[in-house]
C-alpha cells in the first residue's frame, strides 16, 4: 500500500474543532452560457478537516473545484481559500493549494520523475530541491521502480498516484481532489484513501469530490450534497443517514414480472416512494416501522403470490440518503474522465 506523505505542515488544530474555516464559499454562481452550473453555493471547510462534496454527474462539483482553484472565475458570490480571495488574490492562492483533477494531469512524454520535477520547477522550487522532493514523493507513492519510465506506460492507478504526488510537491496546506479514485480498482482505492487520510492527519485541509458514497463515508468529516448546482444537504455521514427513514425495507423477487406488485405492496408499507432496481429485481422503501413491517411484507407478498428471493430490514446507507435527496441513485463505477477541457492546470503554475 502507498504510504502517507509525512511532510505536510504540522497540524494546528484538532480535527473537527471550530477553527477558522480554510475554505469559505458564499453564494457562488457560475453559468456556462445558459447552463447554470452553480446556483448560489455556500459552504465552509474548517482547517485540518475533509469536506466530501457529493453529487451526481453534472451536479457542479468540478465547476466548484475549478472556481476555488482559480481556473474559473465565479459570476457572482465570494470565495476564499486560506484567506485568499479566489478572484482578487488568485496568484497567492495558487501557491497555497494542490489540485488533483478529475483527469490526471500527467505528461505522457515525460517519466514519472520528470513529471514531478517539472511541477516542482513550476512552483519555483530550486532544481536540487525539486529533484529531492520528486524522489521522495515517488517513494511514498510506491512509484520509485517506475520513476524512470515514461508516464505513457503507467496504469490508471499509477497515473492517479503520480497526479496526486504532483499536487503535493509544494507542501500545500489545502488540497482539492476531484474524484480522486474514480476508475481505480477497490484495492487501489483503499490505498488512495490511506494516503489522503495520512495527509489529513498531518494537518492538510481537503475538499474532495466524489460519486462514491462509501468514499465520503470513509474520509469526510462533513459531507455537502449538491445537485443541479445547489446544496441540498449538509452534515456528517451519521447526520445525513439520520435524516432519511429509520430503516429500509428491501425485497428481491424471483421473477421480473412480480416487480410491479412488489412495488405496490412496499409502497403501502413504507413512508416514501419505493425505489425499484430492475437489474437486481429489488424494491426498497424507507420505513419507520420495525419487525411488524417485515411481517406485513411477508404476508402481503405471499397473499399476492409473489415469490421472494430475499427480504430484509436494514439500516439506511448513504446511498439511501442520496436516493431520497436526489431521486436518483449514486453512480458507482465507470470513468468520468469525459471533461471536454480536462484538468490541465494546477495551482502555483
Ligand atoms: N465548459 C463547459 N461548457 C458548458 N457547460 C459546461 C462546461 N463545463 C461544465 N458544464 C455543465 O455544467 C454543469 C456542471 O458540470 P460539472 O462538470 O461541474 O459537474 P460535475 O458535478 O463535476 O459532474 P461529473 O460528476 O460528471 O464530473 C453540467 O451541466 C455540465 O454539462
Ligand atoms: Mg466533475
Amino acid at each position: 500500500m502507498v504510504q502517507a506523505v509525512a511532510s505536510a505542515p504540522p497540524r494546528l488544530t484538532a480535527r473537527g474543532t471550530t477553527a477558522a474555516a480554510t475554505v469559505v464559499v458564499e453564494d457562488v454562481r457560475k453559468s456556462y452560457n445558459d447552463v447554470h452550473a452553480l446556483n448560489g453555493v455556500s459552504l465552509q471547510v474548517p482547517q485540518g478537516t475533509v469536506l466530501g462534496l457529493l453529487g451526481p454527474n453534472g451536479a457542479g462539483k468540478t465547476t466548484l473545484v475549478r472556481t476555488l482553484t482559480t481556473l474559473l472565475r465565479p459570476d457572482s458570490g465570494r470565495a476564499t481559500v486560506a484567506g485568499y480571495d479566489v478572484v482578487r488574490d488568485a496568484e497567492a492562492l495558487r501557491a497555497s493549494i494542490g489540485l488533483a483533477g478529475q483527469a490526471a494531469a500527467v505528461d505522457d512524454y515525460l517519466t514519472g520523475l520528470e513529471n514531478l520535477e517539472m511541477v516542482g520547477r513550476l512552483y519555483h522550487l530550486p532544481k536540487g530541491e525539486a529533484r529531492r522532493r520528486a524522489v521522495d514523493l515517488l517513494e511514498r507513492f510506491e512509484l520509485s521502480d517506475a520513476g524512470a519510465r515514461r508516464a505513457s506506460t503507467y496504469s490508471g492507478g499509477m497515473r492517479r498516484r503520480l497526479d496526486l504526488a504532483a499536487s503535493l510537491i509544494a507542501y500545500p496546506p489545502v488540497l482539492f481532489l476531484d474524484e480522486p479514485t474514480t476508475g481505480l480498482d477497490p484495492r487501489s482505492r483503499v490505498g488512495m484513501w490511506e494516503v489522503i487520510q495520512g495527509l489529513v492527519d498531518d494537518g492538510t485541509t481537503v475538499l474532495l469530490t466524489t460519486q462514491y458514497l462509501e468514499e465520503a463515508d470513509a474520509l469526510a468529516d462533513r459531507i455537502t450534497v449538491i445537485d443541479h448546482g445547489a446544496v441540498i444537504a449538509e452534515g456528517t455521514a451519521a447526520e445525513l443517514k439520520r435524516q432519511s427513514a429509520q430503516s429500509v425495507l428491501s425485497v428481491q423477487v424471483e421473477h421480473d414480472a412480480d416487480l410491479p406488485e412488489a412495488r405496490a405492496i412496499l409502497g403501502r408499507l413504507g413512508q416514501q416512494e419505493p425505489h425499484v432496481d430492475e437489474q437486481e429485481r429489488r424494491v426498497s422503501v424507507g420505513t419507520d416501522g420495525g419487525s411488524e413491517v417485515l411481517a406485513s411484507a411477508v404476508r402481503d407478498l405471499d397473499a399476492a403470490g409473489v415469490r421472494i428471493a430475499d427480504l430484509g430490514l436494514r439500516q439506511p446507507t448513504l446511498d439511501d440518503v442520496f436516493l431520497a435527496l436526489t431521486g436518483h441513485a449514486a453512480e458507482n463505477g465507470g470513468s468520468q474522465d469525459d471533461d471536454a477541457d480536462g484538468e490541465s492546470a494546477r495551482g502555483g503554475v
